[in-house]
């Protein structure tokens, strides 16, 4: 599939956008400065399965991090489940009634309950093995994003 071109500049901080690249959407997040906060605590706390991203088939080298990116702030990563495939929703909110209060936003997978936080880090306990996947991509310019 042929490489995909993206215009970020008007992503504002807590939003997301999906694009899509060889027939599967990518979610591109751009996240607040209390959201990479979260993501830092949820790092010390025993609670998901590959906090530090350390399971190649699951990103390029350059997101081998807790973010799982090149910029801390922007995620970008593909938009299914890596249970069965089905499209996990975007629930940003910290701890809502439904999810509990140990949920710090993230994305939430309704088919059968799996968890994904902010840097689409798979929770212990749940049906998904492994975190979201981060296709390769790279900067072409600060607001310009180049996927594939
Ligand atoms: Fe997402 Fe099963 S497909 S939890």
């Amino acid at each position: 599939g042929a490489p995909v071109e993206v215009d970020i500049s008007n992503l504002e901080p807590g939003h997301i956008m999906t694009v899509e690249w060889r027939g599967k959407p990518v979610w591109i997040l751009r996240r607040t400065p209390e959201e990479l906060e979260s993501i830092e605590a949820l790092t010390e706390e025993d609670i998901l399965r590959d906090p530090q991203s350390e399971v190649e088939s699951q990103q390029p080298p350059f997101a081998e991090n807790i973010y799982r990116s090149i910029k801390p702030e922007l995620l970008v990563v593909i938009g299914i489940c890596t249970h069965l495939g089905c499209s996990p929703s975007f629930r940003p909110e910290v701890a809502p009634e439904d999810l509990g209060p140990d949920w710090q936003g993230g994305f939430f997978c309704p088919c059968h309950g799996s968890r994904f936080d902010l840097s689409g880090r798979v929770y212990d306990g749940v049906p998904a093995p492994t975190n979201l996947e981060v296709p390769p991509y790279r900067f072409l310019a600060e607001n310009r994003l180049r996927i594939g």
